[in-house]
């Protein structure tokens, strides 16, 4: 059984703090310790009653509560990561220059855990210029900034500063908390190690159209790349995604393109690669595609009893963008394969490195319940000799990041 890991959640004062609800149970369900420090204003917004029924622990406000305990150091000690959600303008100006009048600003100022927080504010107060050197500050001393994103906002307006999705939260802090090593010291430090790195990334299925209403699909949902996008932003990469059907949401920091088919897949991709360091092919791309496109739907009257497919290839994306690298640029390919044997898994492995010209390949195996749609994974990477350099087993960001590992 893991050991529980001890999440400070602090709320302040927006209207997004109902949402932040969803975080300390999603914590909590995680089999998370978690502790909420609510501002006196956030408590206007979400009652005491709900944040302890859902973080079963007291929650506390008041930094003269609890004096002799000396909670507002204790409750920082004890933490191994403090998200802050919703922060608003005036949090995220308090915290970029380490006020402490409140039992939030203490608890975090008392504490050497990674810090990740979730902007919401409205757009005006996002583009101020000061809200924009604070938050530029707090990114320089490796705060992890989730979102905001772009969207309805409390009254009719819309626009940036709405705060992210709180699986996208949870999704990032999980991202940032899987590099921890536990009882080490802060690692505050390597959290930020992609800095500035343009990462590539594809993920999703591709489908390819048959008419109007139906397409050929595969079973991939999206979540390993997905996965790769938030652990990279996580550790500070600047990140494009061309995503094809994905069944799970994306950071809004993600410059995400979105595609349903190979061949738009292979246009987008090809134009991202131009500014790309490194490139990761996650995605399940289909091989064929239909001949033709019906312009109507495909009716049973006009086929009869059987209806043969005329399927051309599609490119193949992974061996032309590593056909056409730059100097300097990496290239990470998978291999989705069903062999259940390990050794010739391995040898369908080298292969396929060989043949696709990529400097690594994740070999994944997949099936029903493995790999496709699943919370876990398995992978052996291979480099262009075949020789293993990292196996990784866990979650879809543990197995994210031992592949961004590969990043020197
Ligand atoms: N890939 C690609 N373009 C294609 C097919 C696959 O870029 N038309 C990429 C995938 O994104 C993955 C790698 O190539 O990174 C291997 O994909 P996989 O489906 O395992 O192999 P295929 O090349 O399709 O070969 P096969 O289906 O014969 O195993």
């Amino acid at each position: 059984m893991k050991t529980p890991r001890t999440i400070v959640v602090g709320i302040t004062g927006g209207i997004a703090a109902y949402k932040a609800v969803n975080i300390v149970r999603a914590f909590v369900l995680n089999g998370d310790s978690v502790h909420v420090v609510a501002t006196a204003a956030a408590l206007r917004f979400v009652g005491k009653p709900t944040l302890e029924a859902i973080s079963r622990n007291p929650v506390h406000t008041d930094l003269y509560e609890g004096v002799a305990e000396v909670r507002h150091v204790a409750i920082g000690q004890s933490a191994d990561l403090i998200i802050v959600a919703p922060a608003t303008a005036n949090s995220i100006a308090k915290l970029a220059v380490g006020l402490a009048d409140d039992l939030l600003g203490n608890t975090i100022l008392a504490s050497t855990a990674p810090l990740v927080i979730a902007p919401a504010m409205h757009t005006e107060m996002w583009n101020n210029a000061a809200t924009v050197a604070n938050v530029a500050t707090l990114r320089s001393r490796g705060v992890t900034i989730v979102g905001p994103g772009v969207g309805r906002l409390t009254g009719t307006d819309t626009g940036a500063g709405r705060m992210e999705d709180p699986e996208t939260i949870v999704a990032m802090a999980l991202a940032v908390l899987d590099r921890l090593q536990p009882g080490g010291e802060s690692a505050v430090s390597a959290v930020h190690d992609l800095t500035g790195r343009r990462v590539l990334i594809s993920a999703g299925g591709t489908r390819e159209p048959l008419d109007p209403v139906r397409f050929l699909g595969n079973r991939s949902s999206g979540k390993q790349g997905v996965a790769l996008a938030q652990a990279a932003l996580a550790r500070g990469a600047q990140v494009t995604l061309v995503a094809a059907n994905l069944e799970v949401p994306v950071p809004t920091s993600v410059t995400t393109v979105r595609v349903t088919s190979a061949v738009e897949m292979h246009e987008a991709m090809t134009l991202a690669a131009e500014s790309a360091e490194v490139i990761i092919m996650a995605a399940a791309v289909a091989d064929y595609r239909p001949k033709t496109v019906q312009v109507g739907k495909i009716k049973k009257e006009d086929v009869g009893d059987t209806l043969t497919l005329e399927l051309v290839k599609n490119p193949d994306i992974l061996a032309s963008l590593s056909a056409a690298r730059r100097r300097g640029q990496l290239i990470i390919g998978f291999a989705a394969e069903t062999e259940t044997d390990a050794d010739r898994l391995l040898t369908l492995g080298r292969a396929k490195i060989s043949r696709k010209g990529c400097d690594y390949l994740v070999v994944n195996r997949v099936g029903p319940g493995v790999g496709f749609g699943t919370e876990r994974n398995t992978v052996t990477v291979l480099d262009r000799d075949g020789v293993i350099v990292n196996e990784a087993s866990g979650s879809k960001v543990s197995v994210a990041n031992c592949i961004l590992d590969l990043i020197g």
